[in-house]
């Protein structure tokens, strides 16, 4: 055994973390501890540096709850989320492609039928999204699930809120011939939250903090991969500097403007509003 000195405490720590018991969790370890002890060393990080970051991580914890995911919010303006999404989604030609799930989806929305409006009331500009889900071979994946939610028209997501039933979430199901509709208003592109440590790091940057106009989908069907994704308004600001790199050109999509009059729904609309078609094509689980 070996007491640590600089040149040696990179090989001890990364062997005694290569004992952990599970082989994946001891191969995770021992990179971590070379991969961060390489940055200290690049830097040559100093005692004050050390402390501000183990302060600024107590922040990320501490701002953190059942409904603000500040870690979430680290990775993903750090571009990791969306490197893990990438390398585990790689999806093959024709299958829509996945992004990042952000910290605002909420688990268990309620299920809505075909047309349903899961805006109910709240202010806005009406807005249609169409299309159809289906394989990549074609064929109309009746009864996917796509779980949608999205930014109210002031940028602002139920988890931001204080509210005590689902707003502006629900679950929609394809009809037999895959089709959907579901009926809300326009979703304004936001400013991630900019009141706790992500937002105080990125102040001291010149880094945009917005996302574009998007609306969010978690796509679900046995036998299918799980896709969890969005459609951005085509022509929006921040498509090219989304803070969390979650833009890409296969997802940004026409929001068409209309005048007062028939809806894709079958309903009368008496106010200008918007639709979006989107076909979603998904991706077979390999045998
Ligand atoms: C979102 O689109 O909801 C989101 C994603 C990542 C960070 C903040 C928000
Ligand atoms: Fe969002």
């Amino acid at each position: 055994m070996s007491y640590a000195t600089e040149d040696n405490i990179t090989d001890l720590a990364a062997d005694r973390w290569g004992t952990a018991h599970d082989p994946r969790l001891a191969e995770v370890m021992t990179a971590l501890v070379r991969h961060l002890h390489d940055f200290a060393r690049e830097v040559r990080l100093t005692e004050d540096e050390w402390l501000a970051g183990m302060r600024w991580l107590t922040e990320v914890g501490r701002i953190s709850d059942d409904k603000r995911e500040e870690f979430i919010l680290a990775s993903d303006v750090l571009g990791l989320s969306m490197l893990v999404v990438q390398m585990n989604n790689r999806f093959g030609p024709g299958a829509t492609p996945a992004t990042v799930l952000g910290p605002f989806h909420i688990d268990g929305s309620p299920a809505a039928p075909y047309g349903w409006d899961m805006s109910e009331g709240i202010a806005g500009t009406p807005f249609f999204v169409t299309g159809t889900v289906r394989s990549v071979s074609g064929e109309p994946l009746a009864g996917a699930v796509l779980d949608v939610w999205q930014a109210d028209a002031d940028g602002a997501y139920e988890a931001q809120l204080e509210v005590d039933e689902a707003r502006l979430r629900a679950k929609y199901r394809a009809r037999e011939d895959g089709t959907y509709c579901i009926r809300s208003i326009v979703p304004l592109g936001y400013a991630i939250p900019m009141d706790g440590p992500v937002g105080d790091l990125i102040a001291r940057t010149d880094i945009s903090y917005f996302r574009p106009s998007h609306i969010h989908f978690l796509l679900e069907e046995d036998g299918y991969e799980r896709l969890v994704t969005h459609l951005f308004a085509e022509g929006t600001d921040h498509l090219e500097d989304d803070v969390v790199f979650g833009t890409k050109a296969e997802l940004v999509t026409p929001f068409v403007h209309h005048e007062p009059g028939p809806a894709p729904d079958g309903t009368t609309v008496d106010v200008p509003f918007v639709t979006a078609h989107y076909d979603f094509v998904l991706q077979p689980t390999p045998a």
